[in-house]
């Protein structure tokens, strides 16, 4: 058996173990099983890969790639090691943009190799055409998810503004840049050059960077996911151009995962799937908020104490500030308290808490809260009327009534948590400031809201001591 076959082997083997890591991967119960599937999946195909190179490539190649190998998994695990919970998004959507940025590379080394040996390589005929129209779609899918990513990190992690670009016209630059890709391919597989892959790939650039640009705060979720989707296709691609079956799989399963996940993350938000490919929602510019709603109260860890004492029912509904507070562990004591005097507890999760999906769920597995009493929103949306006591801790964009009674809000449409229709509300959180959406929350000046200010954590165990 030569080095090829043992690799198309370990290449079946590592394809069922990664699609055994999507299976765990879905339940918390399974959860880490899926990490070990996938981990050794990885394993095993970098093996497989190392075997076939070693087998062409001479001494000096094999050096600089073990090199850069040792270079990239350093950093690898140095950032994995270091990152926030909160800094998760971001670093995901970096991670895409180097897939992005790894197919445009392997498509112009896939030109320059046909190309630089004309008739020297197996491809003739319709088999050079397919392998020019491979280059083409490989580096154009890999430079949108590249630039679109980018813009995604930046927005992500606030180094650019989240609200949405609203360039004139945006809809027929996205359509022509697609046309324009359309005509160019035909071009490139007739009579293929150098100006010709130039020009797709500054079109692919400017794409992506516009998609992701043109897309509002609010709707960054789907966005991350979508990237995902198209990092995978772009590693497909670059299958294809390498000749490697286990890419292509790969790619294919985290195409298809990604965009299955972008799919429900629309249902969830209540989004048009098809407009979010085009990269057309978040398109309601947000107009100056100048409302007049009221004021608001404020209250006490101690009155609050005091308030969930008496209380029969209480759901808690986390957000992205419970995170930023890592104020899971303290949350998960308070719980314990409350079960203990026989109060009920329960969460409310929405499905994009936070700033991953999923956010909330792993912050309270961290804290060892049990399962059971961790519901999904549509678990809980008919509840609240029956509460006595909502915690919101730190959660803001995901319990705005705005977004159910506002047609005229950016949020408008997206499904929420009706935390309002409880009997008493106590908002978790530092100031008035709003959400990641920019949008004002008119739940903080209904009658039955109070204002917690402070930092989660310290609040919830001033409260825990109050008890
Ligand atoms: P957000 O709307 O982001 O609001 C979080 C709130 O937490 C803020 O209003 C902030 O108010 C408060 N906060 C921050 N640090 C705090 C601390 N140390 N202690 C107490 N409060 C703190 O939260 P959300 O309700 O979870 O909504 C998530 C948002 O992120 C949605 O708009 C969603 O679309 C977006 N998003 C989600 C994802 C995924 S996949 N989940 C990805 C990207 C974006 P103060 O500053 O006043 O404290």
């Amino acid at each position: 058996m030569d080095s090829q076959s043992i690799a198309t082997a370990a290449y079946i083997v590592a394809a069922l173990l990664f699609i055994l890591s999507l299976a765990g991967l879905s339940k918390h119960e399974t959860a880490s099983q899926g990490v070990l599937y996938g981990i050794t999946g990885m394993v095993i195909a970098l093996l497989a890969t190392f075997g076939v190179v070693a087998d062409v490539a001479d001494s000096t190649s094999i050096v600089l790639l073990l090199i850069a190998v040792a270079i990239g998994a350093a950093i690898g695990l140095w950032r994995a090691r270091v990152v926030e919970m909160t800094g998760m998004p971001e670093l995901i959507a970096l991670l895409h943009s180097f897939v992005g940025l790894a197919a445009v590379l392997v498509g112009w080394n896939g030109y320059y190799e046909v190309e630089g040996h004309a008739g020297q390589t197996e491809f003739t005929g319709s088999l050079l055409n397919i392998h020019h129209a491979e280059v083409f779609i490989g580096i154009f899918i890999g430079a949108v998810t590249f630039t679109g990513s980018i813009v995604a990190f930046l927005k992500l992690s606030a180094r650019i503004k989240s609200s949405p670009l609203m360039l004139p016209g945006k809809n027929l630059i996205n359509l022509g840049a697609l046309a324009a890709f359309g005509v160019l391919t035909v071009f490139f597989v007739i009579t293929p050059s150098l100006g010709l892959l130039i020009a797709v790939t500054v079109v692919a650039l400017a794409l992506g960077w516009h998609l992701v640009a043109s897309i509002g705060g609010g709707d960054m979720p789907v966005v991350v996911s979508m990237l995902n989707s198209y990092s995978g296709w772009a590693a497909a691609a670059s299958g294809f151009l390498l000749d490697n079956d286990a890419l292509i799989v790969t790619g294919a399963l985290v195409g298809s995962s990604g965009a299955y996940l972008s799919y429900i993350m629309c249902q969830a938000m209540n989004r048009s799937f098809i407009s979010v490919i085009a990269g057309g929602f978040g398109a309601v510019a947000s107009t100056a908020d100048d409302t007049d709603y009221g004021d608001h109260r404020e209250t006490t860890a101690a009155d609050t104490a005091e308030l969930l004492k008496n209380a029969t029912s209480v759901i808690i509904t986390p957000g992205y500030g419970m995170a930023v507070a890592q104020a899971q562990y303290p949350v998960a004591e308070l719980v314990r308290k409350l079960r203990a005097l026989d109060v009920e507890v329960r969460f409310g999760i929405h499905p994009v808490a936070g700033r991953l999906p999923g956010h909330m769920n792993v912050l309270l597995a961290e804290a060892k809260v049990p399962y059971d009493i961790v519901l999904e929103m549509d678990e809980v949306n008919d509840d609240f009327a029956e509460t006595s006591v909502v915690l919101v801790i730190g959660a803001n964009d995901t319990v705005n009534p705005a977004a159910a009674e506002d047609p005229t809000s950016p949020i408008a449409g997206m499904p929420v948590l009706h935390v309002w229709e409880a009997h008493d509300v106590i908002v978790f959180k530092r100031s008035m400031a709003p959400g990641y959406a920019g949008v004002q929350n008119p739940l903080f000046f209904r009658d039955n809201t109070q204002m917690l200010f402070g930092d989660a954590k310290d609040k919830v165990e001033e409260i825990i001591r109050s008890l």
